[in-house]
Formats: C-alpha cells, structure tokens, sequence
C-alpha cells in the first residue's frame, strides 16, 4: 500500500532523467513529476487544480476509482465532486449498453466545460475502452477527449497524466491483457470506517451474454500476503468492515503457486484484529463450497449475507448462457444455505430476455423466486455486447416479449424482498452507521449485518460505529428504528 513515506523519501526536485526500472518506483517517479507541474499551476494561477474522478458501473470500478483520485490527491490535486474541474476522468462500464450511452451523453456536457477551460484535460478509462468500436468511436467524434487507457494498465495512471500534463494533442495506451498486479500505489478510501479490497482481477467463466472476461483479461489472484496486509494496514486504519472483491471470488487462489481456497483466506481475514465485519462479492453458485458455507456460518464477523446471481431459472436458458448449474442445483444450494444460516439473507441478478427466451423460460425463473424468496434481486434486460457468443446467436427476443417477462419478475421480486425484509419486525439488531439520512439530517443510516438498510435518530458521531438497533418499521426495503443499548 502507499506510503508517505515511501513519496517524501523522494527528491523530486532533482529527478534522474530517466525513470527507475521496476514497479511501482517508477510510478513514484511520475507522481513526483506531475507534482512540480501541479505546483507550476498552483504558481501560474493563485489556487490548486481540482479533479474530479467519476465512476459508472459496479464495486470494482469503484475501488479502482479510489486509486485514481489516490494518485490525483498524492500529486496535489484538489478532488471535488462538479465536472467542471481542471481534469475529468469517468471510469467507465460496458456491462450493458446503457451505461455505454450514458458516458456518450455526459461527455457532451465535459465539452462544454473544456470550452470555458481550455486547461482542462478529459481522461476515460475502464472497461468500455477496452472494446475496440468504443475506441474508434471516441476517436472520430469527441476528439476533445486526451487520454484514453484501459483496465489492465490502471498502476501506470501516474506516467500518464504525467505524458498528458506534458503533451498537447491524445494519449492513448490501451494493453490487451495482464498478468501484472502492481501493489504498494497510493488509495483515497471514501469512507474511513469500510474499504472495498480486490482478491482478484478478471474471469474465466465466459458467460455468453457477459464481456467482462474480453475487457476485465484473464482471472488472476493476488497474493494471500498481500491482501491480508493491506487489510492489517486498514484495520490499523479504523476500519471495521471489509469487502473482498472479485468477479467470482469463489474460484479465489486457483492460479498461486501455493493454492489457498476462498474460506481459507477468509478464515485468515478473521483474525486481523479491529475488523468487525467481512463481506464479499460476488460469488457464482457452480463454485460455492461446502466448506465456504460452514465458514460463514461459524464465523463471528463474516455478514450472513451472499449475493448468488441467477440469471435465469430455466436449466435450457442456464446452459446456453454456459453458467453451468441447473434450476434444480441452484434451488438445492439455496435451501443447503437457508439451514445451515437461517438469518442469512440471500440477494441476486436476474437477466430477462437472453436470446431464445420463452414465457416458459420466464415461468421457471419465477418459480425460482418464489421458491428461493430472494431477499433482494437486481433484474437486468437482456443487452446485447458486440463480440460475445449470445450476440451471434439466431433467436434473439423481441424487445416487447422481453419487458413484458422483465415487468413480471420485477413485481415478484419486489414483493418477494418486501415479505423477506419484514422478517426481522421487532428484533434489535447491530448496525453500521455509515452516514447522516440525506432527507433527514436528524437520522442516521446505517446497514444490517444482512445488508437491510436502517434509519434512526442519533448523530454524525455514530458513523462507522456498530450500535444495536430496534427494528421497529419495515418500510418496503428499509426500516426505521431506535438505539438500544445492547442488542
Ligand atoms: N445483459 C444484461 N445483463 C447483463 N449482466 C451481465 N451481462 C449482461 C448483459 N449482456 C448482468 C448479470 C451480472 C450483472 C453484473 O450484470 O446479471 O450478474
Ligand atoms: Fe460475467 Fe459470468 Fe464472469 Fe460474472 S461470472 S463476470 S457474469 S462471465
């Protein structure tokens, strides 16, 4: 993890001529070279240059975006949350097209800030720039854009805004893939009191409909050491609850040279001192272990809840989008989970409209539903991704056909998550504070161990505190309360 120490050892005022070899000194290098020209600024103009990091898309990119504004926060950048700031960088998501198009929107408004700003740089990243019409596009129509670069070169983020602050005119370095982990680079955590952490980069599973394994490369683990250090380190830090990410945590060590499995290092993860609560994401049911069960059940800190993605209920549709489990093997895991952990709760996605879909199809994934009473489900309509074998496929479905299955499984879910939240009416229950309620500033928010959002009157001293709570309103997917002294 980044040390102060590590930069201020530093002379960056009299920097070789050229940059060390090895990572990440040469990335210290380059922070140390954006740092004169950000001083330059500051001279020039009488304040700092601020930066904005926005981020589209799921925990990953979110973590990866923490290490961004690490790196802009380390060279002197001021972050702030407006766009109409000195540099811009969006860390993008392809998953679906939607969130393509909306990058394609926002980035007309940047536009129109760099206009009143010529200084201002605009940066795009993540996992749409690693799809080749994407590149193409933004080259030929938003030529005002000047740096361009991928998911698999993130650590080298310092040697480019170095390259641009320098260059007028683009920079873009796009890798194919990687199998290098640069660790020890500068993080700005967005909450002091929780910290996401990756376990491992990319995926192996090649899902049909899913481009993740074609922009996110090949599945990768890192070190045990290295995670349970940096985990020390944020304990240290006052962090009370983890998340341990990664596409499919539970093929988690697979490729190290000493294989240790995901309830392995969990267990390890226990024992740091100051962390109170784990949780993970995201696991995929062909790999959830027995032994995983059992840890989670025994475990005084792991969050009795699993996020265990669907995507569908019929065996047919599961085997043409090659996720390798049957309706009736998903069914068993989730009742296997529901007896060994009764108060866990159990969330999903959901996709509807996968090619060859039928109102049959949809059938049995409501059949699921109400089988499993999922505790919450994000629900997705089928998008199609360039370069994935569902795009090819023949029987793709009619839009209309797809959102008349979607609006059905979106009202069983919500009526199922509603009946599965009312569960715990009454009970007390420990609560992370996690901030102040945005429309009601005399509340506080905080999430259950099961992830069941919480609202209760008490101050901002409370946040990142764990306090036990009565659960006294079940308002559809939250509840309000007060504070008890024990739980
Ligand atoms: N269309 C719709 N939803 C998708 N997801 C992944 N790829 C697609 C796609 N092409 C959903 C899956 C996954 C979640 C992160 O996004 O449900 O679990
Ligand atoms: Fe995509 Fe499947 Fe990998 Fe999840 S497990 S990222 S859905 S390919």
């Amino acid at each position: 993890m980044y040390s102060e120490n590590h930069f201020n050892s530093i002379d960056w005022r009299e920097l070789p001529p050229a940059p060390p070899d090895g990572e990440p000194d040469r990335q210290y290098y380059f922070m140390a070279r954006c740092r004169r020209k950000v001083e330059e600024f500051e001279r020039e103009n009488g304040r700092r240059p601020t930066a904005n990091v926005t981020t589209f898309g799921c925990q990953m990119n979110a973590r990866d975006s923490e290490k961004l504004a690490g790196i802009l926060r380390a060279v002197g950048y001021e972050i702030v949350g407006t766009e109409d700031a000195d540099f811009v960088i969006y860390n993008t998501c392809t998953v679906r097209d939607n969130a393509n198009q909306k990058v394609y929107g926002r980035l007309g408004v940047l536009n129109g800030y760099k206009r009143r700003n010529p200084r201002m740089k605009i940066a795009l990243c993540g996992c749409m720039m690693q799809e080749p019409e994407v590149l193409e596009k933004i080259r030929a129509s938003y030529r005002f854009v000047d740096l361009i670069f991928g998911t698999h070169n993130l650590f080298k983020f310092a040697e480019l805004l170095d390259t641009v602050l320098e260059e007028q005119g683009r920079v873009v370095d796009l890798w194919k893939d990687t199998d290098q982990i640069v660790e020890e680079l500068p993080v700005e955590r967005k909450y002091p009191f929780k910290s996401g952490i990756n376990i491992m980069f990319g995926c192996d599973n090649f899902c049909s409909y899913c481009i993740v394994p074609y922009v996110r490369g090949r599945e990768r683990s890192r070190q045990p050491e290295e995670i349970l250090r940096e985990i020390r380190r944020l304990a240290e830090d006052g962090v009370v609850e983890v998340m341990l990410l990664g596409q499919n945590v539970n093929s988690y060590g697979k490729g190290l040279e000493r294989p240790l499995s995901f309830a392995e290092l969990l267990r390890e993860v226990e024992k740091i001192e100051g962390i109170r609560r784990i949780r993970f994401m995201t696991s995929h049911p062909k790999d959830l272990s027995d032994e995983l069960i059992a840890v989670m059940r025994d475990s005084e800190k792991i969050c009795h809840h699993l996020h265990l993605p669907l995507q569908s209920g019929s065996t047919r549709i599961l085997r043409a989008m090659n996720r390798r489990y049957t309706k009736e093997q998903y069914l068993e895991l989730a009742e296997k989970l529901r007896r060994e952990i009764p108060d866990i709760a159990i969330t999903t996605d959901i996709i509807i409209g996968f090619p060859g879909e039928t109102m049959e199809d949809v059938e049995e994934t409501l059949d699921v539903i109400r089988r499993v009473r999922f505790d919450n489900a994000f629900t997705f309509l089928y998008s199609k991704r360039t370069g994935t074998p569902a795009a090819s496929m023949e029987n793709q479905v009619p839009e209309e056909q797809a959102r008349a299955g979607f609006d059905r499984v979106l009202k069983l879910v919500q009526e199922t998550a509603r009946e599965q939240t009312a569960r715990w009416q009454g009970q007390v229950c420990e609560v992370l504070v996690e901030g102040q309620n945005e429309s009601d500033p005399s509340l506080v928010t905080g999430r259950m161990s099961n992830n069941t959002l919480v609202h209760f009157p008490g101050g901002r001293e409370l946040i990142g505190q764990l306090v036990p709570v009565s659960l006294e309103e079940c308002c559809g997917f939250y509840y309000l309360g007060h504070r008890r002294e024990t739980v």
